[in-house]
Parts: C-alpha cells; structure tokens; sequence
C-alpha cells in the first residue's frame, strides 16, 4: 500500500524521530514539481518540490530496478509528476532519506521556455515573471515568512484579547491628510455628486481613524488589512498598495504604546526564527549573512529612545564631525531624510531606535500636542536597513484642542464629525501605532526592495499581473 505524503509530513517524522520511522512508512506516494533532473545513464536523481516544505525531497532511479528509466530521465525542470517509491533513510548523508522510485505518472507538462532555469536570476528579472517567482527558492522562502509572519502578529494580538477590526477599504476620508489617495469612481467626468457614493471616495490611506472608534468600546483593537497611498516616492521602501497592521488602545499613552510596538517587534522574531527555520537559515546563507545573529540580538535587547530635538542634536555633530551627508542643512523643525534616519539608527545606536515628541508640523492633526505646545506624543521605529519601520503617536483626546488644531491646519470638519463624537461620548486617552506589513518582511528576511516581498507589488508607473 502506498501512502499519500507530503514533503513537510516527511521532514517532520524523519527528522522528528528517524527510526520510529522506518519501520511503518515504507511505500509512499508524492506529487510535485521537478526542480532538477540528472543522471549518468545507470542512476538518476529528481530533486522534488511539493510546495508544502522549503526542501526538496531526493527521489532516485535506477537502470537496474527502474523499468522505464528513459521515460524519468527525459523529465524536465518544471514538469508536474506524481510518484510511487520506497522511503530509504540515509543516515549521515545530506538528504535524510531519499524515495526509490517504482513509478512514475507525468500530471503536466512544462513548455521548454520555461524561464526559471537552474542558474541565478536577478530580482529585476524575476520581478517581470513575478507570477512563477514564487517557485524560485528566495520567493518561497520569503513568502512563507511573510506567511508565518501574519500568524505571528495575530496571535500576538489576540493572545493579549485584542479584538480584530476590519477597517473599510473604500473611505471618505483621507486620515493622514496627506492627499495621498486614490480616487473610487465609475466616472471619467470628475461628477462625483452623480457618482456612486454621490460624493468623492477613495481608498484607504489608513483605519486608524476607524480602529479609533472601535478602541472606544473595546479597549484594545488591531486591523490588518490593505493599504493604499498614492505616494509618488519610487524607492525600494514604498509601495502604492501594501498591508498594515493598526493596533490602537484606549486608556493608554505613548509610553504604553511604545511598549506594545518593542513587544510586538520581538514577538514577530522569535516567532519566524521558531517556525520558518528552514527558510531562515536559507536566507542567512544566500541573502544577508548576518540576518539571524542581528534579529535575535534585537529580540534580546532593549530599544534605543531619542527625541527629535536629540535626534537634530546628534545630526548636527555629526554634520560637525564632518559626516557625509547628501544633506547637511540640519535644523530643527526639518523633515528627517532617509539618509538622518540611517544614520541614527546604524551608526548612533546599532539597532532600533525610537524617535519621539516631532515638531506638531511634521505630523497628522490627530496627535496628542506636548505641554511646550510644539511637539506632539508621536513615535517612530526606526530599524536598520530599513528605516521607518513603525509609525505611532497617543491620540488628542481633547475636543476643543482637536478642534482647533484641525482649524489651523484648515481643515473641513465635514465627513469627520463622527470621529469628533468620539471626543464628545465618553473618549478617552488612547494610543496606536501603524506597521507596515512589507517593511516587517524586508526586516526579517534582509530583502532590500518591498517589490520582492509582497507577490503582485503596485509602485509608481507598474502594476504588471
Ligand atoms: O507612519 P504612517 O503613515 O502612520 C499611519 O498611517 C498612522 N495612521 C498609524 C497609526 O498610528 N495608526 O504609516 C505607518 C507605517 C509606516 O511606518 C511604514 O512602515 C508603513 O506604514 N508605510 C508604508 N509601507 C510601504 N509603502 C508605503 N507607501 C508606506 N507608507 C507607510
Ligand atoms: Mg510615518
């Protein structure tokens, strides 16, 4: 009788427990992908991959007991086969068990322009075939740790009873307020009084705003979902439509929410260095070779904290020192570029790095304004290599203050009356903060470009597939 497995169903027992194991898996049964084929004419070796594990599984032919060797050596790269065998383990080899195949079915075909071929292919490459990528080993490995990862951030979260909350992926609202949305309509003339909504609609730039009103009745809330931000930066960073997660607390403050954000962050790597162990070692090897020693000392250590007025400070003896920067007009009340960023959280502090209390005018209306009336309760992660990996603040809870910082910044009250409610029913303090999905994955996996990290990636001038 032969047993229908599959490939991690095979790692799992024999690398769980070798010799339980042979004694009651004997014939077993598989389907999947050829991703090599060789033989020298009296032996031949088929590395397979079903899609369930990361590793391939060894299937061997031979002249001698394989009546139809020819028909299994004229298999090529891509070709889908199911397969009959004998599991043999072999101890102290590289594979820890191989299938001795006694036969073979050919389920389908793969045309012999195929493009992903054994040799290296660059990401710019594999980014135009982006529909078979995820059969190229960096892709598997990356999306099943994009995979695990949104696991880890669920459970995460709802460990701690935070309630899941779907935001709405068509808004009227542009939360960040900074007109970057893209517009919903079924016009071409710009009516939107006779559109759909009978006003304008955009999609989501962020739930927050949402995630708000439903903290207000359930403490602690998170969303997870689509994202999209016409934002016109073409850099390896940003994407036009990407996943964010949202988390927001009532009764909490900026302290509380950094808190949660380092938590988070060490929960996520613990989590992917636990489950994905494979994939991770694979990474560390082909990707970024000091991927693994860096995430489990962020996950041991504390986060760095500066304040922006620091944080300008620093930048100024940097510049002081003679530093290189692209930009050296430092002052304070500036925009940090990517390069200050960098900087600070590479060379100041080596690891992740909190900024906190910016100058009110670099952030959205809803922050929380200090006491010296000039900055306000906002936090960003900054992690190496990455950037902005967190963006976070503790919310105005205050109406008249709310109100008027909305005046000043000339704001239409209109289509946020209700978020103002929220201030006037019983709102208290509360604070959130916004991942982004893809940042995470780059974090984790030391992939340096987020078209590599999310399947189909939407940028500026490409939406391809
Ligand atoms: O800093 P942002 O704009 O914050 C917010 O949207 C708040 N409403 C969050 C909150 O407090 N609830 O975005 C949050 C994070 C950034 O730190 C970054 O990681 C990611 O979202 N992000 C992007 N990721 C990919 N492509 C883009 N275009 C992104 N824009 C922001
Ligand atoms: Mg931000």
């Amino acid at each position: 009788m032969f047993e229908f497995v599959t490939a991690r169903e095979l790692y799992d027992l024999i690398l769980g427990d070798l010799h339980a194991q042979k004694d009651h898996l004997e014939y077993v049964e598989m389907e999947g992908w050829v991703r090599t084929n060789r033989n020298n004419g009296s032996i031949g070796f088929i590395e397979l991959n079903d899609g369930t594990y990361f590793r391939n599984v060894q299937i061997v032919y031979t002249k001698e007991e394989t009546q139809n060797f020819d028909e299994y050596a004229s298999l090529n790269t891509g070709d889908a086969i199911n397969i009959m065998g004998s599991l043999k383990i072999t101890e102290g080899g590289k594979q820890p068990f191989e299938i001795v195949a006694s036969s073979l079915k050919l389920l389908a075909k793969c045309a012999e322009d195929y493009p992903l071929q054994k040799k290296r292919h660059s990401f710019e490459f594999l980014r135009e075939i982006a529909h078979l990528r995820p059969k190229a080993n960096t892709f598997a490995a990356v999306f099943r740790v994009r995979s695990a990862l949104a696991m880890a951030i669920h459970e995460f979260f709802q460990n701690q009873g935070f309630v899941y909350v779907h935001g709405p992926i068509i808004t009227s609202n542009d939360a960040e307020g900074a007109g970057e949305t893209f517009t919903v309509t079924t016009r071409t003339d710009g009516d939107y009084e006779k559109d759909f909504f009978a006003k304008k609609a955009s999609l989501t730039v962020s739930a927050q705003l949402h995630a708000e009103a439903y903290a207000q009745a359930f403490r602690d809330v998170y969303t997870f979902g689509p994202t999209f931000r016409a934002e016109k930066s073409n850099t390896v960073r940003h994407a036009a439509e990407f996943w964010m997660i949202e988390p927001e607390m009532a009764f909490a403050d900026l302290e509380d929410d950094m808190l949660l954000i380092e938590d988070m962050v060490k929960y996520c790597i613990d989590y992917v260095l636990e489950n994905c162990e494979e994939e991770m070692n694979f990474l560390n090897t082909m990707i970024d070779k000091e991927l693994i020693a860096r995430l489990q000392k962020v996950s041991g250590s504390e986060f760095a904290k500066m304040t922006y007025t620091e944080a300008i400070e620093k930048l100024k003896e940097a510049v002081a020192n003679k530093h290189p920067f692209e930009n050296s007009d430092i002052f304070w009340g500036m925009d940090l570029n990517s390069e200050h960023e960098k900087y600070l959280c590479e060379q100041v502090v080596n690891g992740p790095l909190f900024i906190i209390d910016y100058p009110k005018e670099l952030k959205s209306f809803y922050m929380k304004l200090n006491p010296d009336n000039k900055t306000v309760a906002a936090c960003d992660l900054l992690v190496p290599h990455i950037g902005e990996l967190v963006g976070g603040s503790q919310r105005e809870e205050n109406y008249d203050k709310l109100v008027a910082r909305m005046n000043e910044l000339h704001m239409n009250q209109k289509g946020l009356e209700w978020y103002l409610d929220l201030r006037r029913f019983g709102g208290v303090k509360s604070a959130g903060f916004g991942l982004g999905f893809e940042r995470m994955v780059m974090y984790l996996t030391g992939m340096q470009n987020i078209r590599d990290v999310i399947p189909f990636p939407r940028t500026v001038k490409n939406c391809l597939f």
